[in-house]
């Protein structure tokens, strides 16, 4: 017996037929704006290799944080630029920390209509632009820098963060901030686990943004992961749900779109990914030599994400999403 040919296209016939089976959306719901906020500084400050990204002021980002909430963005993840750096990473965890003021401004401002993430690592309050502190033969000292952590923990949740992002990738860190933040009775804080994060090449830009160089020509090899390995990336998601991580991440997205879908098959918590910013500027950098079609490209992007099992997309095109899509 014959069977009647298949034919897929009948359902790519027509846009309306289309939109009817679409598998996936990207939606602004789902998308979380990363923001930079500088300390000490009058004007925002363009960063070159992250076009239509700033360094905002105090001042700045309140407005920003506000115009994202009008357009219906949900949320916002924290990065500072301190005046100074030092070797203990005070700007983390001081009270006066240029992201804990941030939030305060923050919550002020947008009370509780705009999720705010902190990402909570210490690079860029470290001279050494490392992700710890160092011990005496300059290595990073995991459980030294857990105390670090655990007290940014606290000062960004006393700030108003309603989730705290650690992204140092120091081993125990969910478990033992986890720990630090309910002991100071902020049990409410959620945690974004950054869980698989790779020793990438595409933080480039990230690192123009924070002003931070790793000294004497050193990497992050040494913590972050290696991007040979994927299952690696489930053991360390394992390890962060089990610690209390309320959300995982998986950074870079694009690069990596297999381990998010490893790690959506394996847990239960919702799955970020964080779309970085060399993904960014590369886009950016091809459209602007009329080499690519932006809008089409950044959209194919982040459907790629969502496709591969992401919830939330970390991206710098979330403010542009958000202007199309209404
Ligand atoms: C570490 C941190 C980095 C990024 C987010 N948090 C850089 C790094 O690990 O060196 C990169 C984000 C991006 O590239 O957009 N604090």
């Amino acid at each position: 017996m014959t069977f009647p040919d298949r034919r897929p296209r009948r359902l790519r016939r027509t846009p309306a037929l289309r939109q009817l089976v679409a598998e996936t959306h990207v939606t602004t719901d789902d998308l979380i704006a990363p923001l930079f906020v500088r300390e000490g500084i009058d004007e925002p400050q363009p960063i070159a290799s992250l076009p239509g990204v700033v360094q905002h002021t105090r001042e700045s980002l309140r407005k920003e944080v506000a115009e994202l909430a009008g357009l219906g963005v949900r949320a916002v993840v924290l990065f500072g630029v301190p005046a100074h750096k030092d070797e203990v990473g005070t700007g983390a965890f001081a009270e006066d920390g240029i992201v804990q003021v941030a939030l305060a401004d923050l919550r002020h401002e947008v009370g509780d209509d705009m999720v705010l993430i902190a990402d909570l690592c210490v690079d860029e309050y470290m001279s050494h632009g490392h992700c710890g502190v160092l011990d005496e033969q300059g290595r990073v000292d995991n459980d030294a820098t857990l105390e670090v952590y655990a007290r940014a923990a606290v000062a960004q949740a006393n700030g108003g963060a309603t989730i705290v992002a650690p992204s140092g990738m120091m081993d125990g860190q969910v478990g033992h901030i986890r720990s630090a933040l309910d002991a100071a009775g902020h049990t409410d804080i959620a945690i974004l686990a950054y869980a698989a994060k790779y020793a990438s090449a595409l933080y480039g830009p990230f690192r123009d943004a924070v002003d931070v160089q790793i000294a004497d020509g050193g990497d992050r090899r040494g913590y972050q992961q290696d991007p040979r390995n994927a299952r690696e990336a489930l053991v360390e998601v394992d390890e962060d749900v089990d610690q209390g991580a309320d959300i995982v991440m998986v950074k870079p997205a694009v690069a990596y779109l297999d381990v998010i879908a490893d790690v959506r098959a394996r847990v239960d918590v919702p799955v970020a990914a964080y779309h970085v910013s060399g993904e960014y500027a590369m886009l950016k950098a091809a459209a602007a030599n009329g080499w690519i079609d932006h809008d089409a490209v950044a959209l194919e992007l982040l459907t790629s994400i969502k496709r591969a099992g992401a919830d939330l997309v970390l991206t710098y095109l979330a403010r542009w999403f958000a202007e199309q899509a209404r």
